[in-house]
């Protein structure tokens, strides 16, 4: 084996272990359109699939059919009808959902019974389980248009679907919802991935789509510079939402983006969307830092807050292991009680999980970012970088022209945020009376 692939391959699979560790035991909805199934893209997504499944995520696909039901339409010689994206259901489009769904779930699930040794997931045959999981109801008559058989999602089988995916399976639905008297009604994908992943709270939904995700200028052309906006926190989402005109079909701006901010309304944290046209889009969003697509993030306001006497505890205990192998300098209870004041902390349930201080030197319009930690489990997830912005915040404030921070191992996290390296000598001088020459510390500097 040559060196240059244990120099490559180990830092990388290194840097993909916590992902791995924070998604195992979790839920994810994902949400997959037919056109990606027409593009011949199911074989590789099976794979994907079946990868993530195997390291431990829990997973219901839902799989749209749009052109499959078109195509079986074109063959009875008809042609879908659609009214504001969605589609007028007559007793021709039912039969035509039924058979393209019957003929999808078939593939799907020979997708995955393919254990071959030449895959790269040989002799991991997924079980599947499909079943009656969604009750409908009928859309109506909306503006004067009589939705037929077009439906929307009533109730969630929640117990049916756990059960099925704690024996181990994955679970498949197609969009299709039956009411109490057991007539048949055609639903959105869309709509039926983000109701189970809101009735199961879900840690993920995800859209695997036909759109490459949403852009940081959202309806100019893409370009270089108009890269994907990678996060949008729900706030912002809903102002967009709010800006755009209705979405009409799958390439409008907010489309998914409707979906994803409502899962997140309801209690789903991070919702993507993603392009199925990438190979590998799934394992490039779920495993890499800055992920493929966009992803709308819950950020929990009461999550990121400064600390009260309360939090002492919490904050002894998660920069304790960080003082014991030197990376932090070593702070008494007492001093952290006096302190907490100064600290900003990430919280969620009860437990802190990052934290800061900021000791502002005001004669010199500046001030110290001490005790930056973030929890072993949950760093790698932007945690350190919220907290440093929020810090920054208060800083700016207070009327302060900069940040510093004393560092000897963390230098490069804190370059790559726009500090800068200055010579100890900066400092000011009360600070740098406390300096300790011994421990050589790095001295780098943030203008705000
Ligand atoms: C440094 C620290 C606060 C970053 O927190 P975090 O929540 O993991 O940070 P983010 O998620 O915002 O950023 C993660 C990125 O920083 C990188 N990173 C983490 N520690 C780093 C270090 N010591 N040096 C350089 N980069 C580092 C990660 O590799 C990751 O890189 P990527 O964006 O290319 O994937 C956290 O690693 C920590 O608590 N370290 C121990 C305590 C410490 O060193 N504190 C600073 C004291 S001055």
């Amino acid at each position: 084996m040559s060196n240059v692939f244990n120099f490559t391959f180990v830092p990388w699979f290194r840097s993909v272990a916590p992902y791995i560790h924070m998604h195992r035991g979790k839920t994810f909805v994902v949400g997959v359109v037919g056109e990606a199934i027409a593009a011949g893209k199911l074989a590789n997504l099976a794979t994907d699939l079946a990868l993530v499944q195997s390291l431990g995520v829990k997973i219901v696909l839902v799989h749209g059919f749009r052109p499959q039901v078109n195509e079986q339409l074109a063959t009875k010689g008809h042609q879908g009808r659609f009214v504001g994206g969605v589609r007028v259901t007559d007793s021709v489009a039912l039969d035509s959902a039924q058979e393209a769904a019957g003929q999808l779930r078939f593939e799907i699930e020979a997708a995955f019974s393919q254990g071959l040794p030449n895959t790269p997931m040989a002799g991991s045959t997924v079980r599947v389980i499909s079943g009656n999981f969604i009750t409908a109801r009928p859309l109506g008559i909306i503006d004067g248009v009589d939705f037929q058989h077009t439906g929307m999602v009533r109730k969630v089988d929640v117990a049916g679907i756990t059960r099925s995916l704690d024996a181990g399976a994955m679970v498949l639905i197609s969009p299709f919802g039956f009411s109490p008297t057991g007539e048949a009604f055609n639903l959105g994908m869309e709509e039926v991935a983000t109701s189970v992943a809101t009735a199961l709270q879900a840690d993920k939904l995800i859209f695997l789509t036909e759109k490459p995700g949403i852009r940081v200028q959202p309806l100019a052309p893409e370009g270089e510079d108009n890269p994907i906006d990678t996060e949008i926190p729900l706030a912002e989402a809903r102002a967009l939402m709010a800006s755009l005109p209705p979405p009409a079909q799958p390439l409008d701006v907010g489309y998914y983006l409707r979906h994803c901010i409502t899962a997140c309304e309801r209690g789903v944290e991070r919702s993507h969307i993603i392009p199925f046209a990438v190979d590998g889009a799934l394992l490039l969003e779920v495993y890499v830092h800055d992920g493929i697509g966009t992803m709308v993030v819950d950020e929990k306001l009461e999550s990121l807050r400064e600390a009260t006497a309360d939090d002492v505890t919490g904050i002894l205990q998660l920069i304790e292991p960080f003082e014991k192998d030197g990376t932090l300098v070593k702070r008494s209870r007492t001093e952290i009680e006096r302190d907490i004041g100064n600290y900003t902390i990430v919280e969620h349930d009860g437990v802190i999980f990052a934290c800061a201080a900021l000791y502002p030197c005001p004669e010199a319009k500046t001030a110290e970012m001490a005790a930056l930690t973030v929890s072993p489990q949950s760093q790698g997830q932007g945690d350190g970088e919220k907290v440093l912005k929020r810090v920054e915040a208060r800083a700016r404030a207070m009327g302060l022209q900069s940040i510093f921070v004393l560092t000897t191992r963390t230098m490069h996290w804190f370059i790559k945020r726009g500090f800068q390296q200055v010579d100890p000598e900066w400092l000011p001088e009360a600070r740098k009376r406390k300096y300790n020459w011994d421990r050589k510390s790095q001295v780098l500097v943030k203008h705000l």
